[in-house]
């Protein structure tokens, strides 16, 4: 009873960024549960040899290049993908950071933190729903988006608005697509160390900051794994809407 709730054989899963940190964890998961992996990223070399891991553990993993911002290109990605069966399972995990002041702030680095982070997630969703309600399969839609989504850190502006936005717009997806069987739901990741992030860990204000993480320390990339699982699978047949943080208390502790 417990491992048929959490598995995911039969069903296809594509991951946004899947070739790099969090997506690669992401990806790994879903494939050990049982689905198919569809990674999907502009870095194919990334995606590659993220997919011959999984392939080598024994998993079924296929790759095709996505840039999040184009909606041919997303299209183009949704065929190829639809070789391996209609995608049930989509992570929204692409995505990218910038840390200006917001006094600082060009418009370049406001729009590219928005096309990626929130456009691109809603786009990607868009073309999983569609394809989702003309084969009357339902699915589950995980967006990645952030503790900062719902907290601040100086710095972080249009980043942090592009996560919290990204929040808002998986209660919409969610509200709008629950009568097709589609289910909407977000990670709210802490901070974990990938090559988005370690720019800020490793600077003396990013060290302060993981000494005030209520656990102290970074998230490892496997402490995602239950989020994922429980929001991809029949597990969490009656969530959608909601937000998963995984942040070690960062957030609650604010003090
Ligand atoms: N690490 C953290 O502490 C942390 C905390 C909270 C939330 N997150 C979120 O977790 C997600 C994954 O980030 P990460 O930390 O794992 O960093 P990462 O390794 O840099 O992953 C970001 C991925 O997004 C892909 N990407 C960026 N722009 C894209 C585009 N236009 N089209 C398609 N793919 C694109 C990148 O691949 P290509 O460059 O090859 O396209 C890359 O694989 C992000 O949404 C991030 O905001 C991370």
């Amino acid at each position: 009873m417990i491992n048929e709730l959490f598995d995911l054989t039969g069903q296809t899963a594509l991951i946004t960024g899947g070739g790099t940190g969090l997506g690669r964890q992401f990806a790994i998961t879903l494939a050990e549960a049982g689905a198919t992996v569809v990674l999907s990223a502009r870095r194919v070399d990334k995606l590659e040899a993220t997919a011959v891991e999984i392939q080598q553990s024994g998993g079924k993993a296929h790759c095709c290049a996505m840039d999040v911002t184009d909606s041919d290109s997303i299209a183009n990605a949704f065929d190829q993908a639809s070789q391996h069966g209609t995608v049930t399972v989509l992570v929204n995990n692409a995505g990218l950071s910038t840390y200006p002041m917001l006094i600082d702030a060009s418009e370049e680095t406001w729009d590219k933190a928005q096309d990626t982070n929130l456009k691109g997630a809603w786009m990607v969703a868009k073309e999983a729903a569609t394809r989702m309600i003309k084969n009357e399969v339902g699915g589950s839609i995980i967006n990645i988006s952030s503790a900062l989504g719902t907290a601040i850190q100086k710095g972080t502006g249009p980043y942090a608005t592009s996560k919290a936005g990204l929040l808002h717009l998986t209660k919409g997806m969610a509200v709008e697509w629950a009568r097709y069987g589609i289910r909407v739901n977000a990670i709210a990741p802490g901070y974990f160390a990938t090559d988005l992030a370690n720019e800020f860990l490793e600077s003396e204000p990013g060290k302060a900051m993981v000494k005030r993480i209520p656990q102290r320390r970074l998230g490892e990339h496997e402490n995602l794994s239950g989020a994922i699982l429980l929001l991809a699978t029949e597990a969490g047949a009656y969530m959608t809407g909601t937000t998963i943080t995984v942040d070690g208390g960062h957030s609650i502790a604010t003090i």
